[in-house]
């Protein structure tokens, strides 16, 4: 496996191939980052992964600065599953210069939900996938693939209509989220979690696997009830000494909640959460 850090050592190291399956990440990899590039290997004929803390996304009170930097252990993991190239950016690496232009996307897709508690999360993220599907397809002649995981579903919606818009000639694929024995989504973010909070955490999935029943056995009554349902989910996760942001119940297909017109089906549908356990914001969802 290859590391490189620049851009023109990507382009020299990308020169023999031509069809680039690709898995974005912010590196401290766990299982769940292992299992997207399992799923990307057969994809192309070379498996790159790039590993970037990108500024762009957090907010000044975030946890840019903290965000665990384990690039020896990430290149180990990432050996051990085949990748066969990791691009390691620095900030000056990948904005030499501040990066005045921005990928702006839908406010009725991105300014909701994960994009409502963290403004301009999205354009942070757009801008830098469509920067790093830049320096890994560009020399790109056969087919591209991007892999992104379902625990960040309104992420994964958000590139796939960037792709759209933009008519990228990239194929995006989402991989099922990983869990813990015991349910817990699979997050680099769980690593900040202690004992105790660590054994709570799974209670956010229940809590959304609870909403998604309700929510089927609301069936057409569900546009009506849903605000109640989801109150009563985020008044017993809060009961248990969570801070939620939201739980909620949306169409698959835009994340805008169900409406009367909508038939309710369990393809219809994704619950989705997220909530803060002590300093630590976790979230998840579930495809009802
Ligand atoms: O999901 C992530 O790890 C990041 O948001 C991504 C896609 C690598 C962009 O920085």
């Amino acid at each position: 496996m290859k590391l490189v850090h620049t851009l023109e050592d990507l382009r020299a190291a990308l020169q023999p191939y031509d069809s680039p399956a690709f898995v974005p990440t912010m590196g401290n990899l766990h299982a769940g980052h292992l299992d997207l590039v399992r799923t990307a290997k057969p994809l192309g004929d070379v498996t790159v992964a790039s590993i970037f803390v990108n500024r762009l996304q957090f907010a000044p009170h975030e946890d840019f600065d903290t965000y665990p930097r384990t690039l020896q252990a990430d290149c180990d993991k990432l050996a051990t599953e085949g990748c066969d190239l990791v691009f390691a950016p620095s900030e000056k690496d990948l904005y030499p210069e501040p990066q005045g232009f921005k990928v702006q996307p839908p406010s009725e897709l991105a300014d909701i939900l994960e994009g409502h508690f963290r403004p301009g999360f999205f354009v942070g993220v757009s801008t830098v996938v469509m920067k790093l599907f830049q320096c890994v397809f560009s020399q790109a002649k056969g087919p591209r693939y991007a892999v992104f995981g379902k625990k960040d579903y309104q992420q994964q919606m958000v590139i796939r209509r960037m792709v759209q818009q933009f008519a990228l000639p990239v194929t995006v694929i989402g991989a099922e989220t990983q869990r813990a024995p015991d349910g817990l989504a699979l997050s680099s973010r769980n690593g900040y979690l202690n004992e105790t909070e660590r054994e709570e955490a799974v209670q956010l999935s229940l809590a959304l696997r609870a909403l998604a029943r309700d929510a089927l056995a609301a069936a057409d009554g569900l546009p009506a009830h849903r605000e109640g349902l989801e109150t009563r989910a985020m008044h017993a996760l809060a009961a248990r000494g969570w801070q939620p942001d939201y739980l909620t119940v949306r169409r698959r297909v835009d994340l805008q909640p169900p409406t009367a017109q909508d038939a309710v089906t369990a393809q219809s549908l994704v619950v989705l959460g997220a909530a803060r356990l002590g300093t630590t914001r976790l979230i998840d969802n579930f495809e009802v």
